[in-house]
């Protein structure tokens, strides 16, 4: 049974991710500083698992980290924790230099000092992964016809992502300089249970059923590519079992939407599933609003290599996708409640 270090474990992806990991039989060690995106209602899968240990605590702080790693004879660090809200960063860039370009280098630090004891067959195996975005590559145009891939040169917009290129940057030069053996992953936009209502898709379903308007950047017509959280998940997990060190892996959902088009969807689908007393659509609360500043027009990715090195295969399509995401909120209205 290997033991995972899994940092940011109480947030979306990382409790998603932390929940696979103990399906598969890892032992699972989460640790968490619990900012405003970090709650406790997250781990309620993991609750009297003798497989889960949870630890309150910041990636910054590196003789907590070290100490972890030596107690836990850890296999290998998957490492979530970050500030990730883009908004945030424009109005407070300062936490997302601490934690994600600081924070990356306190755990690669300790991560060094505790691989370099290990005896050589646990060196073989030991691989820490640096979860980041596809926003480190900046935007595409809504009508070039490209994607971007592991060769696209780094071309960040927003201080979240420019702090996030910082860590991806440091984790590879871990790797060629001392030999640690790190992977990176950049991801497209993920959805699913128990993201924070300050991102799009649970943003608006909450608006909607509050009955307040349903606000969309600019004219609309910016694209994401959308991928399950669990599509995702089981991807980060592939690149720590299969990926080669010193790597970059993409996972992208292969649906790209215009966040006009998305939330003209979600309003549909909530029609569907929770009408309004009146028959009316949620859509009648879309309204524009003042354009994010620096707002990349489209991401999209080409995820072939991950197809082809790690056997990384979608199971969900986003139609389908969305709906079960609109169900577990409607079935979780007590976890939106308790994380806002
Ligand atoms: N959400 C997306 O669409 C997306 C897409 C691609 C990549 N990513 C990356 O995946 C990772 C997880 O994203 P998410 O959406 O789950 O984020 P999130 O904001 O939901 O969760 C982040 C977690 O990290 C914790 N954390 C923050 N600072 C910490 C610190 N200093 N020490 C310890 N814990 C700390 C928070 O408490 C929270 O639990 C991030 O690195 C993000 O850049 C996210």
């Amino acid at each position: 049974m290997k033991t995972i270090l899994v940092t940011g474990g109480a947030g979306f992806i990382g409790s998603n991710f932390a929940e696979i990991a103990l399906q598969k039989n890892y032992k699972v060690i989460v640790l968490d500083s619990f900012t405003y995106a970090g709650h406790e209602a997250s781990l309620e899968f993991a609750k009297g698992s003798p497989d889960f240990t949870l630890v309150k605590g910041d990636i910054c702080d590196g003789a907590l980290v070290l100490d972890l790693l030596q107690k836990h004879k850890v296999d290998g660090v998957i490492n979530f924790a970050a500030e990730s809200h883009v908004d945030n960063s424009i109005n407070s860039p300062g936490v997302f230099i601490k934690t994600n370009v600081d924070g990356v280098y306190t755990m690669l630090e300790a991560s060094r000092r505790y691989f370099n004891e290990l005896p050589e067959n646990k060196k073989q195996a030991f691989r820490f992964v640096q979860v980041s975005t596809d926003e480190v590559y900046g935007s595409l145009e809504l009508d070039d016809g490209l994607k971007f891939s592991e060769e696209t040169q780094y071309k960040p917009s927003s201080p979240y992502s420019a702090s996030k290129a910082a860590g991806d940057h440091l984790a590879h030069a871990w790797f060629k300089t001392y030999g640690l053996p790190t992977i990176v992953t950049n991801c497209s936009n993920n959805y699913g249970p128990r993201q924070f209502p300050e991102k799009l898709i649970p943003r608006m379903i909450l608006c909607a059923l509050n009955g307040e308007k349903l606000p969309v950047y600019g004219d609309g017509k910016n694209v994401r590519d959308w991928i399950h959280v669990h599509d995702h998940s089981n991807g980060v997990l592939l690149a720590f079992e299969r990926g080669n060190p010193g790597e970059t892996y993409c996972f992208g959902g292969n649906a790209e939407v215009a966040n006009i088009n998305l939330v003209n969807q979600l309003c549909s689908t909530l029609d569907a599933l929770n009408p309004l007393p009146d028959g009316s659509s949620y859509n009648k609360n879309i309204t524009f609003v003042t354009d994010r500043a620096g707002h990349d027009r489209r991401y999209a990715i080409d995820d072939s290599k991950a197809s082809k090195q790690l056997g990384f295969r979608r199971a969900y399509d986003f139609t389908s996708g969305l709906r079960a995401t609109v169900t577990w909120y409607l079935e979780n209205q007590a976890w939106c409640e308790e994380v806002r």
